[in-house]
């Protein structure tokens, strides 16, 4: 199966630097056959129009970084996931940690917003991980199997749900879980999610994406800092395949 390499631009770049950084993509794309992995950005929803103004008729695919559980309505300053598909998404990412840790969103809210992303006929990312003092005390795998049973909701397939484990404390700081604890967690998510598809994120960079992409029941990866340089993306998704 083609592994899932997904850009979480997070709340970066102007029209410019996004069309850019689009442009780049699709063109590293162009001489790529893709059998090895499907390429996702997630650019703040201003820049969806026009990234996917660039990205329409390449291999990459495009997603909103949150939506609301209501499909429309009095939510200022809310995004609905109908709006989404209208601007060409196929992906939403749900339940960030630091939607979690700044928005103080629950797992039930998340459940809530993937059952209205499912309607609108998107995919969900469902993100998952624990806090450093949370692994510290060895309660990740506990921690991880609260947020799945309440995050994901019974709709949920392995066509339109992926689930992303980022450990906290590896998201933006440099520090990447090892090998080992990727592979464990991992390993324990599938005794949960069954066929869905496993992404790894947290600190993801080209120097460390061949080993994390090859670690057993990792089936792709979620990108935030690294996603945001076409030449380092571009890497990261190359390193889908093997030697
Ligand atoms: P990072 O972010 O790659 O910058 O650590 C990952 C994420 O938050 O999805």
């Amino acid at each position: 199966m083609p592994k899932l390499i997904v850009g979480n631009w997070k709340m970066n770049g102007l029209q410019a630097d996004s069309r850019d950084l689009a442009e780049k993509l699709a063109a590293g794309m162009k001489g790529d056959p893709s059998n090895d992995f499907h390429m996702v950005v997630c650019p703040p929803a201003t820049m969806i129009a026009p990234v996917a103004a660039v990205l329409k008729g390449s291999a990459i695919r495009w997603g909103g970084q949150d939506c609301h559980a209501e499909a429309s309505g009095a939510f200022t300053g809310d995004i609905a996931a109908p709006m989404l598909k209208d601007l060409g998404c196929d992906f939403v990412i749900l339940g960030h940690s630091e939607r979690r840790q700044y928005h103080e969103e629950t797992s039930a809210q998340v459940a809530a917003k993937a059952k209205q992303a499912y309607a609108a006929g998107l995919a969900v990312i469902i993100c998952v991980g624990e806090l450093d003092a949370q692994r510290s005390a060895g309660e990740q795998e506990s921690v991880v199997a609260r947020q799945l049973a309440e995050s994901i909701p019974a709709e949920a397939l392995p066509l339109n749900t992926v689930i992303a484990y980022e450990p906290v404390w590896a998201i933006g700081t440099g520090k990447t879980a090892s090998a080992e604890d990727i592979r464990q967690m991992h390993a324990f998510i599938r005794g949960k999610v069954g066929r869905m598809q496993i992404l790894y994120g947290g600190s993801v960079k080209a120097e460390n994406a061949r080993e994390i992409l090859h670690t057993e029941n990792v089936d792709g990866v979620l990108v935030g800092g690294a996603s945001l340089k076409a030449e380092a993306f571009m890497a990261i998704a190359a390193a889908s395949r093997l030697p």
